[in-house]
């Protein structure tokens, strides 16, 4: 009898590496690890060597930092994505990525399982099963972490009897994931929503009050709704947001203490860092002010609460996302020009835009010499505006007023 492969999403983490042998002797699996590098700071020549000193047959990396950027992150900041107002959904864009990669390696592999080290109680379960349910339905899951019951000491003893290498720096009280999009921090201290996150729980940003007292400003060029320059410098987006992260970072920008409520019904307090995120969003939705009309903007803001929340959810390859792309994506046609932001101890404010598509216009807006505005034309309009409020009011209470109330005299 061949023996059945299961593809396993591997991070070089001890949850993952423990999952390696657990899947070999409690399920009898032959293990081949994937990691993908979504731009969290790894050496994937090392967790490649660990993954198979851990006991896997096979170990693939993939450097996806371009396609991450490119096809998950691109979208998400068109649709200015931020779940319940305030997460730029970093973790939750590199899931259906990831996905993606193991069912790839899986069918490579003719493998029947694909496996995870997601815990029962998050979102990340959800979003790696749909993903790959969606892609290959074909494919059965195994989780490991759901399943053996393991404390974090149960795991080290299990990984020491095994000859499987444990970090030796000292734990962290946190569990934390990191990508392009952002850094997010769970566990310990934070635990308690009361109180507020120490210094410590941060990686990417220094403290705004500890940031530069002197302000700092960027300018960013957008074409078709994406960022391609920074202060005049061309980059690729990839590069662009890891440029932006260091940037921001340094001034304390992105930092975001959310009680976030989770797909699985728990709501738990969750903190992130997304420098770059938090900057390029605020300034998209700043060029989108100038250029897009108000009933594409009203619009708009439904379809992107809308489209946060289906990649929470994990419905990232469902058919809701190419459906609200189709409403997105031409909405971005005219989303060119240049907007400046400061970056000042913890705040990231736009101090400037322009584009070619601009609907302002000055002789439109201004009150100084040049207004081209009609205004003896805003009385015909106010009173057809007005029409419906007039008519209500003028029933009251008591209701059947006659009609000649209603209008004002004519002219
Ligand atoms: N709650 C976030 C999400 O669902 C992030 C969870 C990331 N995991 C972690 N260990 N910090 O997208």
């Amino acid at each position: 009898m061949v023996t059945p492969k299961v593809v396993l999403a591997y991070s070089g983490g001890l949850d993952t590496s423990v999952a390696i042998p657990w899947l070999k002797e409690s399920k009898g699996f032959d293990v081949v690890a994937v990691t993908v590098d979504v731009g969290q700071p790894v050496d994937l020549g090392r967790v490649r060597t660990k993954a198979l000193a851990s006991g896997a047959v096979g170990a693939y990396v993939a450097d996806a930092r371009r396609e991450f950027a490119e096809e998950f992150l691109a979208p998400a900041l068109k649709a200015n994505a931020l779940y319940e107002g305030v997460y730029p959904l970093s973790t939750a864009l590199a899931r259906p990525l990831i996905g993606r990669h193991l069912v790839t390696v899986a069918r490579n592999e003719g493998a029947s399982h694909i496996a995870h080290g997601c815990t029962g109680k998050g979102n990340d379960q959800v979003r790696f099963e749909l993903a790959t349910a969606s892609l290959a339905p074909e494919l059965q899951v195994v989780a490991p972490v759901r399943e053996w019951k393991m404390t974090r000491e149960d795991e080290i003893a299990y990984a020491h009897d095994r000859g499987i290498p444990v970090d030796a720096t000292k734990k962290s009280p946190y569990s934390t994931d990191e990508n392009l999009w952002g850094r997010s921090v769970e566990c310990g201290i934070l635990e308690d929503p009361a109180i507020e996150p120490p210094e410590e729980a941060y990686g990417w940003t220094v403290s705004p009050a500890a940031a530069p007292d002197t302000p700092v400003y960027v300018r960013l060029t957008f074409e078709h709704g994406l960022p391609v320059s920074a202060d005049g410098t061309p980059m690729a987006f990839h590069e662009m947001v890891a440029h932006l992260n260091r940037l921001a970072g340094a001034h304390g920008v992105g930092r975001i203490d959310h009680l976030e409520s989770r797909v699985v019904g728990i709501k738990s307090r969750e903190v992130y860092e997304c420098p770059a995120a938090t900057l390029l969003i605020r300034a998209h939705q700043a060029l989108e002010a100038l250029v897009l009309p108000r009933d594409v903007l009203d619009f708009k803001r439904v379809v992107e609460q809308r489209y946060a929340q289906l990649i929470y959810d994990g419905l990232w390859f469902a058919p809701l996302r190419s459906a609200l792309d189709g409403f997105i994506e031409p909405t971005q046609e005219r989303v060119s020009g240049e907007v400046a932001v400061k970056l000042f101890k913890g705040s990231a404010t736009v101090t400037g835009r322009r584009s070619p598509f601009a609907l302002y216009q000055h002789a439109l807006a201004t009150y100084s010499t040049g207004d081209a505005f009609r205004q003896e034309m805003s009385e015909g309009f106010i009173y057809v505006w007005g029409l419906p409020a007039r008519t209500w009011s003028a029933l009251g209470a008591t209701g059947a007023a006659p009609p000649a109330k209603v209008a004002p005299p004519a002219p």
